[in-house]
């Protein structure tokens, strides 16, 4: 088993973790959604005693509403301060969860246990939960850091295809964002075992959420591809397309590698690479040219926007992010964002 600290978290990953759930056990409920339920609470037989709470697990649920059922769902299990909420689910889970926990009662304690790719990866450790508004991302949200997160690699083994690829775009964007020798050629999306990549993305996801927890800096580089991938997911599931978070993203960052090529040079070669990789493994996302203004303006409620710019994680070179000198203004982005983004078409 794995240890690894994010300030006050410890994070357990391994096929072992499950044994640790015990000090977790009295004075809690489990949040789970359908499929969580169906595929990894058999595997959790400690968890068997407790309540279960179910919601529902995809984008669209992520919102104020889930909340408000989750609140009185904890006020009918007459939940107290000391109580501890136990999610059990991919990231719409861990975020919308987390949020209702962090919230009830001025915050009560929740663990997360992630059942996604995605989710072990990124969404279940850094702390931030969130919920959308009216189809804009994470509009609503507190940072708020789990007590533990118990990561067990093999529940994997039931998500669709989809999934798997949905997480592998969060582990591809921090090689990108951290490796300076990362090769996108060489990463192999056929790989059964994830368990790398998934200690290497939370060691170095909790080594910068240590160092600035709240965002003010360094940690804006986990946000590479998402200003264009939350503005493309946003506009897709108006649109009521079924689409996955890491497709999103994947698109997001063929989008701003674009803009660093254009911007600060980054080698056109490998752009290429990342591109040919994308069309490769990720399905197209069927934009139209006329329905790039209405992505483009998906991107002005990005809450990395200052002064009416947008401001996009860029790269340098893969390991050389630039978080907070990329402000480009929307005529520019008018000018040379369709071209990217239609690549994904
Ligand atoms: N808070 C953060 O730091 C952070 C980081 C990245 C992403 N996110 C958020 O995470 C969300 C995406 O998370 P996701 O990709 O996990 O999506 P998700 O939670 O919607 O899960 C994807 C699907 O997999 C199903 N599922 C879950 N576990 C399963 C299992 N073991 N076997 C079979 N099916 C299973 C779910 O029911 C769902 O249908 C987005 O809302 C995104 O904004 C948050």
């Amino acid at each position: 088993m794995k240890k690894i600290k994010d300030a006050q978290t410890q994070i357990f990953i391994g096929e072992d973790v499950l044994l640790n759930l015990d000090e977790y056990l009295s004075n809690a409920v489990v949040v789970a959604d359908k499929n969580s339920m169906q595929y990894t609470l058999p595997l959790l037989p400690r968890l068997s005693g407790l309540e279960v709470i179910r919601i529902d697990g995809n984008e669209r649920s992520k919102n104020i509403d889930t909340v408000i059922f989750l609140w009185k769902e904890f006020e009918r299990l007459q939940l107290d301060r000391n109580a501890v909420v136990i999610c059990v689910g991919g990231g719409v889970v861990c975020d919308v969860v987390g949020f209702a926990a962090a919230t009830y009662k001025r915050g009560i304690r929740f663990v997360n246990i992630p059942t996604t790719l995605l989710a072990m990866v990124d969404a279940s450790v850094g702390g931030k939960t969130a919920i959308d508004l009216d189809g804009i991302k994470n509009v609503a949200g507190v940072f708020a850091r789990p007590d533990r997160v118990f990561i067990y690699p093999p529940f994997i083994k039931t998500l669709p295809h989809e999934q798997i690829l949905s997480g592998i775009a969060e582990i591809i964007k921090m090689y990108a964002v951290t490796k300076r020798k990362f090769s996108i050629e060489n990463f192999d999306v056929s790989n059964n075992n994830f368990t790398e990549h998934i200690i290497f993305a939370v060691r170095e996801k909790a080594r910068i959420v240590s160092h600035d927890f709240k965002e003010h800096g360094k940690r804006k580089i986990l946000n590479f591809g998402h200003t264009a991938g939350h503005a493309v997911e946003a506009f897709l599931l108006s649109q009521n397309k079924e689409i996955t978070h890491g497709e999103c993203v994947m698109w997001g960052m063929v989008a701003e590698l674009f803009l660093s090529v254009r911007l600060l040079g980054f080698p056109h070669s490998e752009y290429e690479k990342f591109l040919s990789f994308a069309v490769r493994h990720y399905k197209p996302l069927h934009i139209k040219t006329e329905d790039v203004p209405a992505v483009i303006n998906y991107m002005r409620s990005d809450k990395k926007n200052y002064q009416n710019k947008i401001m996009p994680v860029l790269l340098r070179c893969y390991g050389c992010p630039v978080w907070d000198c990329g402000m480009i203004d929307y005529a520019l982005l008018t000018n040379i964002l369709p071209d990217s983004i239609l690549l994904s078409s």
